[in-house]
Formats: structure tokens, C-alpha cells, sequence
């Protein structure tokens, strides 16, 4: 493996310098988090799924026209992507009321919404990720009233799109997190979908069971929560064959 120059290690993945100026490598861990990094633990072979599991919708969405960082996955753990200035605020797209949501508004779990709400928070672990406003979000320059407006009409397509694909495939899109970036051409900017699209920031639940297959297995500590990665990659259709493959556990010396 050729040797590449740390340039961030997140939660869950870490990113390398890329082969050409302006790419980067990212490696998709099986570490997991969440409440803001105060739970923690390993989910094994989580990094290889999220990695097809996001390569395979940023593919799906790129094709009809959504702008990714996405370039092309190089292995089991690592994908190429666009270097981009990342936007520090994450858009939270929700159908149905559940976990924090449900709570804030005194709302079952499970409650259709009238409509499909739009949310925005702040990306800073010291702070929590507050939830902000559109006023926050421009008065401190975090993102202008233009690019807002692209990032919203941006996850609204991508809404319909991954709710109509999750659903031929037995799954409600409950809710899901993306987060954006300025990508430059010369002197032109457009905004495109960075980080990754995966059950790590996806709720997904079964269609006729509401059962969770998503990262709310670990924060609730439901258990089969390996299970659940691959049983939404398996009804993708690209499980890699005989599981998640590298993390095969060492053969028994008899
Ligand atoms: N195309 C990209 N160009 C530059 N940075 C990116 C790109 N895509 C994702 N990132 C950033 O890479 C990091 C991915 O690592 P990870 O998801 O582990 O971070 P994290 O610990 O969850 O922190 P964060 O709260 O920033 O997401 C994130 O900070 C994300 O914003
Ligand atoms: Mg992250």
C-alpha cells in the first residue's frame, strides 16, 4: 500500500491526501459514536459497508444530475473523493418524528410529518451541534443566503430520490443527515454533496416491521447492529460476498 499523508481523523473515518491535487482518500472506519462523541464503540465491518453503501447512492444521485464529491471507491475501505471546502452546517432532512425530533416536539416515534421539515445545525463538537437558523447561519457568514438555498433544493431532491429508492427496497427514509461543500473550477463555485450517505447518518426503517436498521441500533443499544449495516447493503444488492470480507475472524489453530 503507497504511503499517504494524514490530513483529518474524524469519528468514523480518516482522510489522506488524494493521488492528484484536489482529491483526497477516504478511509472508512468501524469506530462509532454518538450524543456527541459520550458513547462509543466499534461496529465491525461497518467502514466497508458505509463505503459501498455511500458509493452506491452517491453513484445513484450523481446520475440523475445531483453534483457528489464522490470520484470512485479504490477498496474495501477507501474511497476517492473531491476536496472540498466544507460548509459548517449539517442539513437534517426528516419525514417521520424520531429520536431528538420526537422528543423536542413531545411527538411519538413513528409520527408521519405534514411535510417533509428541513433542519439546520451548526457543526462544532464543542458546542454540541446546536440547532440554528437561517438568520444564525448567514448573520455569522457560515453560508450565504444563495448557497443555503441550493443546499436545501439540493437535499429535497435528494429526499425524493433515496425515499423512492428505499422504499422499492422494503425501507422508510425516516431521516437523514447531509452535509455540503464548495467545490472551485477555476473562478466558478457550485455547492456538492460532501462526507457520506450511509445507516451512520440515514434512519432507515423496515417498511412492515418499523424495524431500525440504522446507527439508532448502537445509540439504543438494540443489539444486531452489524446485522443491520448488511441487511441494508444485502437489500441494495451489493453486500460484498460472504460479508463485509476484510474483518474475517482468524481461523482456529486446532
Ligand atoms: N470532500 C470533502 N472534502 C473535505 N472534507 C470532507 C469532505 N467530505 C467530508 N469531509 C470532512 O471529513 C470529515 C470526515 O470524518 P468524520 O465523519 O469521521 O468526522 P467526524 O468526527 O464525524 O466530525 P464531523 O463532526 O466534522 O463530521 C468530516 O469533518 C467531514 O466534514
Ligand atoms: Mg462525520
Amino acid at each position: 500500500m503507497t504511503r499517504r499523508r494524514r490530513i483529518y481523523e474524524g469519528k468514523a473515518k480518516v482522510l489522506f491526501e488524494g493521488p492528484e491535487p484536489g482529491t483526497l482518500v477516504q478511509y472508512f472506519k468501524d469506530d462509532t459514536s454518538a450524543f456527541n462523541n459520550s458513547k462509543q464503540g466499534v461496529i465491525t465491518g461497518k467502514g466497508v459497508l458505509n463505503n459501498r453503501i455511500s458509493e452506491y447512492l452517491m453513484s445513484r444521485l450523481s446520475e440523475i444530475g445531483v453534483p457528489t464529491h464522490f470520484v470512485r471507491r479504490l477498496n474495501m475501505r477507501e474511497q476517492l473523493i473531491r476536496e472540498v471546502e466544507i460548509i459548517p452546517i449539517e442539513l437534517v432532512v426528516r419525514n417521520v418524528a424520531a429520536g431528538d425530533f420526537a422528543k423536542r416536539f413531545g411527538l411519538a416515534e413513528g409520527t408521519a410529518l405534514p411535510r417533509s421539515i428541513v433542519e439546520y445545525y451548526y457543526k462544532s463538537d464543542e458546542l454540541g451541534d446546536p440547532l440554528v437558523t437561517e438568520e444564525h447561519i448567514t448573520a455569522f457568514g457560515w453560508a450565504a443566503p444563495q448557497d443555503l438555498d441550493d443546499m436545501v433544493a439540493l437535499a429535497l431532491r435528494v429526499n425524493d430520490y433515496l425515499s423512492g429508492l428505499f422504499l422499492g427496497i422494503g425501507l422508510k427514509l425516516v431521516d437523514f443527515t447531509l452535509e455540503f461543500g464548495r467545490l472551485w473550477e477555476n473562478e466558478d463555485m457550485r455547492i456538492v454533496i460532501a462526507d457520506e450517505i450511509s445507516p451512520d447518518n440515514c434512519r432507515l426503517w423496515d417498511i412492515k416491521t418499523n424495524e431500525k436498521l440504522d446507527k439508532d441500533r448502537f445509540r439504543e443499544d438494540l443489539g444486531k447492529v452489524e446485522e443491520a449495516y448488511q441487511e441494508v447493503a444485502r437489500r441494495l444488492g451489493i453486500l460484498p460476498e460472504g460479508g463485509p470480507g476484510d474483518v474475517k475472524p482468524p481461523k482456529a489453530v486446532q
